[in-house]
């Protein structure tokens, strides 16, 4: 039984309004590898040479077949229990938010309704130069046949709708992963390291607003000294047994 606090439980059953930030550890269950962890993305690839603008132009068949490979993995993969757990949270809060670090589409295929994504979504597309949104299939067909994915309509390149280093986050979605963090009154930091900004503050903002504020991680974080508590095991395990504890303390 995951070990979390009485406390916990009881500010979850009273919340007015839950905020969760998730990162690629939500996602480790499904099969999807993690960034930073051992075996993680970064220990194989260099982010220098596939997840930033530069490289991309420097070398968009690289890149453009990189983010190709990682979108079947993410097309391969299925919401795990740790997902599901969040989407059904949802039932027994009067207002809750997902604010997710991963572009893998995973809290939205667990039909969570409310899901601000900051880094975007890999299963989207776009033109460098017009923005018009370009099909998965006509990037996979050109990278067929070996030449950069271009816009149908401009000829510019083409990339994935997702946010790499040195770029700035959608406005709106930090708008709204704000917002969502000024009036939690519970705040769960579910499956990430913590040491990316923007995204890495939010816990800490969300504590100093008077929330309370909770980590879900096998391991420590960047924010595990400046939050209420850290609960150490795999969210597919935590985050079921949480909302069952929740369930049955509103239970009549
Ligand atoms: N359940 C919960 N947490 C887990 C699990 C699991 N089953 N497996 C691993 N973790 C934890 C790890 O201990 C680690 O703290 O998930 C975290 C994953 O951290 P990172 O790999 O750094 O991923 P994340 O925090 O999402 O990275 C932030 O960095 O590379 C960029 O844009 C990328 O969105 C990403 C951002």
């Amino acid at each position: 039984m995951p070990d979390f606090s009485d406390t916990l439980v009881d500010r979850l059953v009273e919340a007015g309004h839950v905020a969760v930030l998730t990162g690629a550890g939500i996602s480790a269950e499904s099969g999807i590898p993690t960034f930073r962890d051992p075996g993680g993305l970064w220990e194989e690839f260099d982010p220098q040479e596939l997840a930033n603008v530069e490289a991309f132009l420097d070398n968009p068949e690289l890149v453009q077949g990189w983010y190709r490979h990682r979108r079947e993995v993410v097309e391969d993969a299925a919401p795990n229990a740790g997902h599901h757990a969040l989407a059904d949270l949802e039932a027994h809060v009067p207002s809750m938010a997902v604010v997710t670090q991963n572009v893998d589409d995973l809290h939205n295929r667990a039909e969570t309704s409310t899901v601000i994504e900051l880094h975007g979504n890999i299963t989207d597309n776009y033109c460098m130069d017009c923005e018009r949104a370009v099909g998965a299939a006509a990037v996979d067909a050109a990278i067929q046949d070996g030449e950069p994915a271009r816009c149908p309509d401009c000829g510019g390149l083409v990339r994935p709708d997702v946010v790499w280093f040195g770029e700035m986050l959608p406005p709106d979605a930090m708008e709204q992963a704000d917002a969502t963090t000024e009036q939690a009154d519970v705040f769960l930091s579910v499956g990430t390291s913590a040491v990316v900004y923007p995204a890495a503050r939010l816990p800490v903002a969300a504590r100093e607003q008077g929330a309370y504020v909770a980590e879900v991680n096998p391991d420590t974080t960047g924010v595990t000294d400046d939050i209420h508590e850290t609960i150490r095991g795999p969210a597919g395990d935590v985050l079921p047994a949480l909302v069952d504890a929740v369930a049955a303390r509103q239970r009549p």
